[in-house]
């Protein structure tokens, strides 16, 4: 029997654009209550999303590299939503270059969006979810959290520690149920990646695809915990 998501409290970082938009959409068309931030202001997409029909969704700004930002967009949350089921950690950025072309400034902005960024978030769900009945984190990871790629040092190792960190969470908080979920896709047709612009988008894997699998393991029954997926494209372009 799959878990309903209707009146679920849901929190998804990066929800302004691509994949995260697309999890949000769903999550609202499913009855959840949800909140979404982008870097700025982002009452641009909860207007949006409340001319397309959906009520219970709330809008606004934080850095998730920056701990302030992060409590306060937590407090936020608690405000419009009274308590939190469901964290996403979706913002994420990708810098390529050489490492030998890499500055400081890159690393650490790589490292603390993608990496402690969710730290960040997820540190203020668990607080919440801890001793008020559980809940679920789903960390969005990538193919690039296993495969090594040339320009991809920063990313790829924000998100190899990504994987790390979800997985140690995961065993520190399911006797407390807390499921953890992180989530590999491949290239996603968004505006994420120079990496693989101009070579056409019909190949890629649609946010609304990974947008179905992370509501897929949220309604897992709560006995099962999918810990891990990888997504691909069927075909990938050459
Ligand atoms: N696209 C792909 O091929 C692909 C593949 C595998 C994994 N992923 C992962 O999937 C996630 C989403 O990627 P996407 O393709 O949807 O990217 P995207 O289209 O560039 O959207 C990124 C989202 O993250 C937000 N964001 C960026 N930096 C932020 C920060 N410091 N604080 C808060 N929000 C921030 C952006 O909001 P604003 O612009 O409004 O600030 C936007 O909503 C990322 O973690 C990425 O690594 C993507």
């Amino acid at each position: 029997m799959s878990t309903s998501l209707a009146g679920k409290r849901a929190l998804v970082t990066g929800g302004t654009r691509g994949i995260g938009r697309a999890i949000v959409e769903q999550l609202l068309a499913e009855g959840a209550h949800v909140v979404l931030c982008g870097r700025g202001d982002s009452d641009w997409a909860e207007a949006e999303l409340r001319t397309a029909g959906f009520q219970n969704v709330y809008a606004t700004g934080c850095d998730v590299s920056i701990p302030e930002h992060v409590a306060g967009l937590f407090q936020f949350a608690d405000a419009k939503l009274g308590g939190l089921d469901i964290l996403i950690n979706n913002a994420g950025i990708g810098i390529f270059k050489p490492t030998a072309e890499l500055t400081i400034e890159d690393w650490r902005h790589t490292l603390d969006v993608n990496l402690s960024g969710t730290f960040f978030c997820s540190r203020e769900a668990l607080t919440r979810m801890r001793g008020a009945g559980g809940g679920y984190i789903v960390n969005l990871s990538s193919l690039a959290g296993k495969n090594p790629f040339a320009g991809g040092a920063a990313y790829n190792a924000s998100k190899f520690g990504m994987n790390g960190f979800s997985e140690a969470m995961m065993l520190d908080h399911r006797q407390e149920d807390i499921r953890v979920t992180y989530i590999m896709p491949g290239s996603v047709d968004t505006d994420f990646s120079p990496r693989t612009a101009g070579k056409g988008a019909d190949w890629k894997i649609a946010p609304q695809d990974v947008a179905d699998m992370v509501l897929a393991v949220l309604k897992m029954p709560a006995r099962t915990l999918v810990s891990r997926v990888e997504i691909r494209p069927a075909k990938p372009g050459k």
